[in-house]
C-alpha cells in the first residue's frame, strides 16, 4: 500500500470516529427550521409560536406560553401557582429566575400540626389552607421587563383571543376532570362554574378568566398583587380559612437565580438551583455516574438501571436532608458538589448488590404519583432558548376554584416538610432545611433544564411528575447523549425511577421484561408490582447538526411540539 493510499485510509478512519463521536440520531419528531415550542397543549404552543412570528423573542414566547397553559391546561397552567425558568441566550448567556410561590405571613412551623402534634390530614393539600402566595403573574411580568421586546399588551392578546375561542375538551382532558370532579366539588360546593361542561368535543369558554386576564394586560403586574384582583383573591382565600392576605400578595417578589452548571463528559448542563432541588440532584447523580460508560450497558439494560437507581438513592437522600429555600437555610454546595465527596457517596456501589436504603439513612414511607405540574421548552430564530416549569402542585391545586377570578389556586404549601419524617405527597420526607417558615419557598423537585455539547445549544428540557421530574430528565439526557436515541424517542422511551425512599424502583407498564425485573430482584432490588405509573411528560427540543429543531412531545399526554 502506498503511503498516500495509508494516509486516505487512515483519514477516513479518523473521520469515521469523529463521525461516531457526533454523529447524533435522525429525527423523528417535528422538525423545523428557525423556532419551536413543545408545551403541554397544541393550543398554548401555537400562542408561543405566534408571538415568534410576529417578531417576538424567546422570552415573549414564554409570557403567551404560560398564560395559554393557564387556559387550555387548568390541570396544572395556572394563574394561581408558581414556577422557575432556566434560560440560555444566542449569546451564551445564562440564568435563572425562581417564581415559586411563597408561604403566607401567618405560616409556620406546626402550621399543619395538631395540638398532639400529629399532621392534620388534607389540610397542607386541600382547600384554602394549602394555598401559598402565587408567583406566576410577577415571574411573566420580570422576565418581560428584563427581556422582553413586545408590548405585553400583544403578548396577552392572543391568549385573549383563544379566551374568547374557547378550548375543546380533550379525550385525555375529559377523563382528568371526571377524576377530580369529587374533590373539586368537594372543596368549592355545587354551584361552582368549574364543571359546566367537560364532554369530549366541547369547547371550554371561560368568562370569569377573560375579565381577569383584560385587567392584568390594562393594568399590568400590579393588578395581581396591589389591585382589585389581589382584593378579591385575599378576601376569597381567607373567607375559606386559608392564610393568604393583601400584605403577602403586595409582599411578592420573583429572584432572579444562578443557575447550576456542570460539565457532564462532553456536555454542560445548566438547570434550576434552590430552592429547587432539581439541578443539584441531577449534578450528584450525573457526577456519580460520569465514571462509568453508560452506553455500553445498554439502554434500560440491568447494569444500567443499577447504577441509575444507586446514584439517585445517594443523590435524594441528600436532596431531603440539606435542601431548602436558600434565602433561609445555608446549603453545604460547595461540599455536596465535589469530586471527593461524590466519589467516596459512590464507596459502597457494587454490580453485585443492591445497597439497601437503610445503609444510606433510615425511615420507610409510602409514595404517591401525579403529573400535575407542566413543562414547556421554547427556542426561537435567533438562538435564545427557554426552559419552564410551573405547576399548582396536586392536580388542579388545592381544588379551590376562585368562581369570581376565573382560576385554581395551588396546594404548594404541601411541599414543605410538615413534620420531620413525614412524608409530603410525593412520598418525600424532609428535614429541618426545609420546615415551613413565613415568607419562605418550599423545596422543589422541579428541572426545567438546557444543555450545551461543544459550546452550542443542544437541548432545552424539562418534566412534571413530582419527585419522578428530576429522574425522567436525566433519563431523557441519556437517551439522546449514550443511546443514540432522537428527541422524540428519547422522550418516549420507557421510565423507572428511585427516590431513596421507599426503597424501590417502580417502573413504566412498557418496556421492562419480567427476566430483567428478575435479574434486579436477584441482587437486592425491591420493585414496585403494585402500580404502573406514568413517570414524567416531558418537552424538549434538541438542535440537529444542521441547526434545525427537532421536537420531543411527550406521548404520554396531548402534548405538542409547533414551530416553523
Ligand atoms: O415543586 C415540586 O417539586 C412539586 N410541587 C411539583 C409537582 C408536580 O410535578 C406535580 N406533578 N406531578
Amino acid at each position: 500500500m502506498s503511503l498516500n493510499r495509508h494516509c486516505i485510509y487512515l483519514f477516513a478512519f479518523g473521520l469515521m470516529l469523529t463521525g461516531c463521536k457526533t454523529r447524533q440520531a435522525p429525527p423523528t419528531g417535528l422538525v423545523t427550521k428557525q423556532a419551536m415550542v413543545v408545551s403541554a397543549r397544541e393550543e398554548a404552543s401555537a400562542v408561543g409560536v405566534s408571538i415568534l412570528q410576529k417578531g417576538g423573542n424567546a422570552f415573549d414566547a414564554m409570557v403567551g406560553t404560560e398564560l395559554a397553559l393557564a387556559v387550555a391546561y387548568p390541570f396544572a397552567g395556572n394563574l394561581g401557582g408558581g414556577g422557575f425558568m432556566v434560560y440560555r441566550k444566542a449569546n451564551g448567556d445564562v440564568g435563572a429566575l425562581d417564581y415559586r410561590e411563597k408561604a403566607p405571613m401567618a405560616a409556620h412551623k406546626g402550621l399543619y400540626l395538631d395540638s398532639l402534634g400529629n399532621v392534620v390530614p388534607g389540610m397542607s393539600t386541600l382547600g384554602a389552607t394549602a394555598v401559598a402566595v402565587p408567583g406566576t403573574v410577577a415571574g411573566i411580568f420580570e422576565v418581560h421587563r428584563k427581556f422582553g421586546t413586545l408590548p405585553m399588551e400583544d403578548l396577552i392578546a392572543p391568549v385573549i383571543e383563544l379566551l374568547e375561542r374557547g378550548v375543546a375538551v380533550t379525550q385525555k382532558q375529559a377523563e382528568r376532570f371526571e377524576r377530580y370532579r369529587e374533590p373539586i366539588l368537594e372543596v368549592n360546593g355545587e354551584n361552582t362554574w368549574f364543571f359546566n361542561a367537560c364532554q369530549v368535543g366541547d369547547t371550554l369558554q371561560y368568562p370569569a378568566l377573560l375579565n381577569t386576564l383584560e385587567r392584568i394586560s390594562k393594568n399590568g403586574r400590579d393588578e395581581f398583587y396591589k389591585g382589585e384582583t389581589a382584593k378579591k383573591l385575599a378576601a376569597f382565600i381567607q373567607a375559606r380559612g386559608g392564610y393568604v392576605t393583601e400584605a403577602d400578595l403586595a409582599a411578592y417578589e420573583p429572584v432572579w437565580r444562578q443557575p447550576v452548571i456542570f460539565a457532564y463528559k462532553d456536555l454542560k448542563i445548566i438547570s434550576m438551583s434552590p430552592p429547587s432541588s432539581g439541578g443539584v440532584t441531577m449534578n450528584q447523580m450525573f457526577r456519580m455516574m460520569e465514571p462509568y460508560d453508560v452506553s455500553e450497558f445498554g439502554h434500560n439494560a440491568a447494569p444500567y438501571v443499577q447504577l441509575f437507581t444507586e446514584a439517585a438513592r445517594r443523590a435524594y437522600a441528600d436532596r431531603n436532608y440539606f435542601l431548602g429555600d436558600p434565602d433561609f437555610v445555608s446549603i453545604p454546595l460547595d461540599v455536596l458538589l465535589s469530586d471527593a465527596y461524590l466519589e467516596d457517596r459512590m464507596q459502597g456501589f457494587s454490580m453485585e448488590r443492591a445497597t439497601p436504603s437503610e445503609e444510606v439513612e433510615h425511615g420507610r414511607i409510602p409514595m404517591a404519583e401525579s403529573m400535575e405540574t407542566t413543562h414547556y421548552s421554547i427556542v426561537d430564530s435567533e438562538g435564545n432558548a427557554v426552559s419552564v416549569t410551573t405547576t399548582l402542585n396536586g392536580a388542579y391545586g388545592s381544588k379551590l376554584y376562585c368562581d369570581e377570578l376565573g382560576f385554581f389556586l395551588n396546594n404548594q404549601m404541601d411541599d414543605f416538610s410538615a413534620k420531620a419524617g413525614y412524608p409530603n405527597m410525593f412520598g418525600l420526607i424532609g428535614a429541618e432545611a426545609n420546615s415551613i417558615a413565613p415568607a419562605k419557598r418550599m423545596l422543589s423537585s422541579m428541572t426545567p433544564t438546557i444543555v450545551e455539547k461543544e459550546g452550542e445549544l443542544w437541548m432545552v428540557v424539562g418534566s412534571p411528575g413530582g419527585s419522578t421530574i428530576i429522574t425522567a430528565v436525566a433519563q431523557t439526557i441519556l437517551n439522546a447523549h449514550a443511546f443514540g436515541m432522537s428527541m422524540q424517542e428519547a422522550v418516549n422511551a420507557p421510565r423507572f425511577h428511585h427516590q431513596w425512599l421507599p426503597d424501590h424502583i417502580v417502573f413504566e407498564q412498557e418496556g421492562f421484561s419480567e427476566a430483567l425485573k428478575n435479574a434486579l430482584t436477584s441482587k437486592g432490588y425491591h420493585i414496585n408490582q403494585d402500580r404502573t405509573p406514568i413517570l414524567g411528560k416531558v418537552d424538549a427540543i434538541r438542535v440537529l447538526e444542521d441547526g434545525r429543531l427537532e421536537g420531543g412531545a411527550d406521548r404520554r399526554g396531548d402534548d405538542t411540539a409547533v414551530g416553523y
